[in-house]
């Protein structure tokens, strides 16, 4: 039986694309042999929507393992406009069911965040058969302890934070580090962690600015001449914790000050009297090679896709629950966040070293 097998990564690009898109190829050429065909999907939905797609042969996946981004290009393609017909009138959902019939598609591998898999769930609702596989620095995707792209970013951040250590402890200043993660505060709190960050804020968990220089100043008092702040981007105060996104959005525009970490940095500076400083790794965070880690965790979720294909197991997502590869259906995940529980084991860890995160 010939199989002919569609690839797209969507969403934020990161490390460990390649090497998904490398194990799911090379397994498929494994175990199908010259009866499968790899039809390379670029720019995510966006190639799906407008049939951008290329035939793939087995070299396009040599030498990819360790490269970052990814060899298929991508694309934001917002899951709520997927529905809406806009200016340049194109249905969107019945083009990407189109491109699939005229690709005589078997089955579409989607490489992405929580709105790539909402648009998979779509997709597979519509009767075509999906396979989602787990991509995020964010590590926030539901129903898997861990994406690929995560462990590689918790190094890169980890680097930054051990980096403004030197110079925070040389100028005897207040450090602030911002990092990635809009919804969830994996990143920032892993980060934190291992990079021995004094406050850790995550949107997970509202701070109350006072507390958190009240914490600056208690280590000042102690005799501590510096100190760290790891911030996730989408960190928000106890009264934004009552307001809608918006809400908040249009609140810190008419303030001037658009990021959670610029306004903390301002505040600490006015209240603790300390020289502050913001620093902003951003999209550091995604580049490059994935670590080895990721290589491994990209692979085997590669691999185990190939997997589901020759099972015929669609409308699922792959996943690694309590270090087993397995796989959820979509429309049990799509949807949903995985966030950072504030009484589970990191937080507590990280509060039981004295850790602050604004809210004590
Ligand atoms: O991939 C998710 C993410 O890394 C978020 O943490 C961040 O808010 C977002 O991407 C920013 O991505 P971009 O600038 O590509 O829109």
């Amino acid at each position: 039986m010939k199989r002919r097998i569609g690839i797209l990564t969507s969403g934020g690009d990161c490390p460990g694309l390649n090497a998904t898109i490398r194990g799911v190829a090379k397994a498929c050429f494994q175990q199908f042999g010259d009866d499968v065909e790899i039809v390379g999907i670029s720019n995510g939905y966006y190639g799906l929507i407008h049939n951008l797609c290329k035939e793939m042969t087995p070299s396009d996946f040599s030498g990819i393992l360790t490269q970052g981004g990814t060899i298929l290009g991508t694309k934001r393609q917002p899951f709520k406009m997927m529905t809406v017909i806009g200016d340049d009138n194109v249905d969107k959902v019945k083009n990407m069911k189109e491109t699939y019939k005229k690709q005589k598609l078997d089955c579409l591998l989607t490489l992405g965040g929580n709105g790539t898999h909402k648009t998979s769930q779509l997709l597979s609702a519509e009767g075509l058969n999906v396979i989602g596989l787990p991509k995020t620095i964010d590590n926030d995707i539901y129903g898997t302890d861990v994406t690929f792209g995560y462990q590689t970013a918790v190094d890169i951040a980890t680097d930054a934070i051990d980096r403004l250590h030197t110079t925070a402890a040389s100028h005897s200043r207040i450090l602030v580090c911002e990092i990635m993660g809009n919804k969830a505060g994996w990143l920032t709190l892993s980060a934190g962690i291992a990079g021995g960050a004094d406050i850790i804020l995550i949107p997970e968990i509202p701070y109350d600015i006072d507390k958190v220089c009240d914490a600056l100043m208690r280590r000042a008092a102690s005799g501590k001449s510096f100190s760290i702040l790891a911030v996730a981007e989408g960190a928000f105060d106890v009264t934004e914790a009552q307001m809608k996104k918006k809400e908040r959005a249009k609140k810190r525009a008419e303030a001037g000050i658009l990021t959670a970490t610029s306004r903390i940095a301002a505040q600490v500076q006015a209240s603790t009297g300390i020289d502050t400083r913001v620093c902003v790794p951003g999209h550091m965070l995604r580049g490059g090679s994935p670590n080895a880690y990721d290589r491994v965790l990209a692979t085997q979720l590669g691999v185990h896709a190939a997997k589901l294909i020759a099972q015929e197991k669609y409308g699922t997502t792959v996943a690694v629950c309590g270090n087993k590869l397995t796989a959820n259906k979509l429309k049990d995940i799509a949807g949903l966040t995985k966030f950072v529980d504030p009484k589970g084991t990191l937080v507590t860890t990280a509060k039981n070293l004295g850790v602050s995160f604004g809210d004590k």
